[in-house]
């Protein structure tokens, strides 16, 4: 019998998931299907139910149920509770398991597709939305020297960092304003929406140098945030490695196989 999943979101049509999935099942042999499910605003939970009684066994979760995804859940892995959000969905055992992978993709694009080291290292993550709160934890674990974590809203950025517990805080972390960023960093992290309005970040060329990664988590155009890293010399990388290894890492917890990345990247890129 074929295992079906799917992912849920409002709008989902522009969803590439289907295609990864597809690709990752094809590669590895597993007998899955894999289906785009647009769920009403107000329907998430019922969607998701309807699912479970269909026998899915699982289901990613994206744009703006994410967190409704997390309260839905009987249980949670410890990078869901920091995130505050679950992404990846698990209804084996007769309990609905949220977990989030967006962190630990994020840091293996870093690391494996990109050749970035984090270990040691200074980290800069700009933003203190949903999108830095799914990252921070498995940023963490890849141990930096020091993470500093610069938000608009100072006082957010406090609060997302106060979700790690003290044994999870095992490098330094700091909170500054955007003003207040002068040296420069290893890794520059973009996780504000900014990409999305097309809006420039209120930052220093000087945080930027010619060794140091910009990465922002948006794809599909270069970002002002890119753009400004390019000028001053960074790796500048867009976020469409870190859609694929989430995803990668989804199906590996589901299915206990892990996909090769490089190839479906590649794929989508040149859609
Ligand atoms: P997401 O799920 O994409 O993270 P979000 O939770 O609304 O969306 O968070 C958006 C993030 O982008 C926040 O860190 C937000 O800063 P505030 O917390 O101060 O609002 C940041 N952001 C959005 N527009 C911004 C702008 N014009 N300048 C700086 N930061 C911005």
């Amino acid at each position: 019998m074929i295992d079906k999943y799917a992912v849920i979101g409002n709008p989902i049509a522009h969803s590439k998931s289907p295609l990864i999935y597809t690709a990752f099942a094809e590669q590895t042999g597993q007998n899955i299907s894999y289906e785009a499910i647009l769920a009403p605003l107000d329907g998430f939970s019922a969607t998701i139910h309807d699912l479970i009684n269909k026998g899915f066994k699982g289901a990613n979760v994206t744009v703006p149920f994410k967190f409704e995804a997390y309260d839905l859940c009987q249980k949670h892995t410890e990078r869901a509770f920091v995130a505050g959000a679950a992404n990846t969905l698990n209804f084996n055992g007769g309990h609905i398991v949220g977990d989030n992978t967006d962190g630990a993709g994020l840091v293996n694009d870093i690391v494996q597709n990109l050749g970035h080291s984090l270990h040691g290292k200074h980290v800069l993550l700009l933003g203190a939305g949903g999108a830095a709160q799914g990252v921070l934890q498995p940023l963490v674990e890849a141990k930096p020297r020091d993470i500093t974590v610069a938000n608009r809203n100072v006082d957010k950025a406090h609060v997302m960092v106060k979700r790690l517990s003290i044994e999870q805080a095992i490098c330094n972390i700091s909170v500054l304003s955007f003003d207040a960023l002068l040296q420069n960093y290893d890794v520059i992290i973009n996780a504000t929406s900014t990409g999305l309005t097309y809006t420039a970040l209120p930052i220093a060329d000087s945080i930027f140098s010619q060794t140091c990664l910009a990465y922002d988590m948006m794809y599909g155009r270069e970002t002002p945030f890119m753009a400004l890293a390019r000028k001053n010399g960074a790796q500048v990388a867009d976020g469409l490695g870190m859609l694929v290894e989430q995803a990668a890492e989804a199906f590996y917890q589901w299915r206990g196989v892990r996909p090769k990345t490089a190839p479906v990247i590649k794929m989508i890129r040149a859609l």
